[in-house]
């Protein structure tokens, strides 16, 4: 069994460098399908998501090369299959855009169901959706998502009755090579959609107005290979760590991040009394003092991420009074919240609110990283809590969290991995 066990407390100090966004990884990988050719990709994040991902490329004919940790050459010139097994699509959530990226390119397409983090339901009826739309068939059978076409797909009208991040990546990356054009509205506008049209634009795509509750994506017939690009810093990621400075009453200069990105936890930091000072591309974070009680509700961007509510949670843990969480995305987003009653926090979940009662401590106790941020958050509460705080089911820490040992070690944290024996066998 993999643990991680954090030796609190601490109070975190020096500078932290961020990764490559998981979240726009997982969709350009899959874009370099539109081309029949190579892709550079650069600040690629190093975590076991992204791992699955090659693993999934090369299983469909990709080559790739792997220059460093955080640079690959993805060479899609041989791709001759469009069938992706339900063994590797189930590891995690972006595989379905395997469906996007591969319904341009041939006639039958059939991805495993995807996986990823339990947060409640994850339908992709928004996605099907798009898929029709564009003259796609669509069945949905024995854990597989079968797509075909008997014509090219057709430019058309999309509009999305939820806000869905990975059902505008799924549609951007149908419609590219489309024929006519697409206008797809009240679409996501997080950074990673940003990204995903930027690296296709850069290779010939026509998308206009990623960012914008409207995107109009004119086709093209092919896209031109890509000497380089360098995927954004993670949002994520530089939110967990300016938490987590504020957190442990810290002093921590975050770098490669994109402070404009950073806007609704920014706002959130100050509001419970840390310093937040912008730089180019730096962020630093300074707090003296308990945090103030804070009220927070989860929106799709720009408002506050339903990623950054776990980790966000640990102010209002040890805040000085009551604050709220309201959850607008994930219905089963605060499982967390008994790991961290465990730790001697006083929060009451019910529904899509949680109410947090400030505690002036929190004391080590063995928790459970039940997903990707939760597990953020487990460690964020360990660096707090007095004495040694065992983190269980790391795995999906791992999947989203480049070095994160090795970068919080590197603010004066200890925290130590630990493989047990009987797991080697
Ligand atoms: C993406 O998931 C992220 N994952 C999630 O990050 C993130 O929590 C989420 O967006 C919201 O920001 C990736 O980018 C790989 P959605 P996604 O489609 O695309 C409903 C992390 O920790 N919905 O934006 O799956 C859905 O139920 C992960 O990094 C439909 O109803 O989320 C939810 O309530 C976890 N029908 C809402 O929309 C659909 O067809 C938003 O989901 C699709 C979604």
């Amino acid at each position: 069994m993999e643990k991680f066990v954090v030796h609190g407390p601490c109070r975190l100090e020096g500078e932290v460098t961020i990764s490559g966004a998981k979240n726009a990884a997982v969709a350009i990988l899959p874009a370099t399908l539109l081309v029949k050719g190579k892709c550079h990709l650069e600040n690629v994040p190093d975590i076991s998501d992204i791992r699955a991902y090659c693993k999934i490329l090369e299983s469909l004919g990709s080559k790739i090369e792997y220059i460093s940790n955080n640079e690959l050459i993805i060479d899609n010139t041989d791709v001759n299959s469009a069938i992706a097994s339900y063994e590797l699509t189930s590891k995690f959530r972006a595989s379905y855009y395997l469906i996007g990226a591969l319904i341009g390119r041939f006639d039958k397409v059939q991805i495993g169901l995807p996986g990823g983090c339990k947060l409640g339901a994850r339908p992709i009826d928004q996605h099907i959706k798009a898929f029709k739309k564009l003259g796609a068939k669509v069945i949905v059978r024995n854990g597989n998502v079968y797509a075909s076409k008997t014509e090219p797909l057709k430019g058309s009208n999309i509009f999305f009755d939820v806000v869905s991040v990975g059902s505008t990546m799924n549609a951007i990356l149908a419609a590219t090579l489309s024929e006519g054009v697409t206008t797809i509205e009240n679409v996501a506008k997080e950074p990673h959609i940003v990204d995903l049209a930027n690296f296709l634009n850069s290779m010939g795509a026509k998308i206009k107005g990623a960012g914008t509750d409207t995107i109009k994506i004119t086709g093209v017939k092919e896209l031109r290979q890509k000497s380089s690009y360098s995927i954004i810093p993670d949002q994520i990621e530089t939110g967990t760590f300016m938490v987590a400075a504020a957190a442990t009453k810290g002093d921590v200069l975050i770098k490669n991040c994109i402070p404009k990105h950073m806007e609704p936890i920014t706002a959130k930091l100050i509001e419970a009394g840390a310093t937040v000072e912008e730089f180019e591309s730096s962020i630093r974070v300074t707090m003296d003092k308990r945090p103030t009680s804070i009220s927070i509700k989860t929106m799709p961007y720009p408002g506050f991420p339903t990623d950054m509510q776990p980790q966000t949670s640990l102010l209002l843990t040890i805040g000085d009074s009551t604050g709220t969480i309201v959850e607008t995305i994930w219905e089963s987003r605060f499982q967390y919240t008994d790991e961290l009653a465990k730790m001697g926090a006083d929060i009451s979940a019910h529904g899509s609110t949680a109410i947090f009662k400030g505690v002036e401590k929190l004391y080590a106790a063995p928790v459970r990283a039940h997903d990707l941020r939760a597990g953020a958050a487990m460690i964020i509460a360990g660096l707090i809590a007095e004495g040694d705080t065992e983190v269980y089911d790391i795995h999906h820490i791992l999947r989203g969290y480049e070095n994160i040992v090795g970068k919080f070690a590197n603010l004066g944290a200890k925290i130590d991995y630990v493989k047990t024996e009987d797991d080697e066998e």
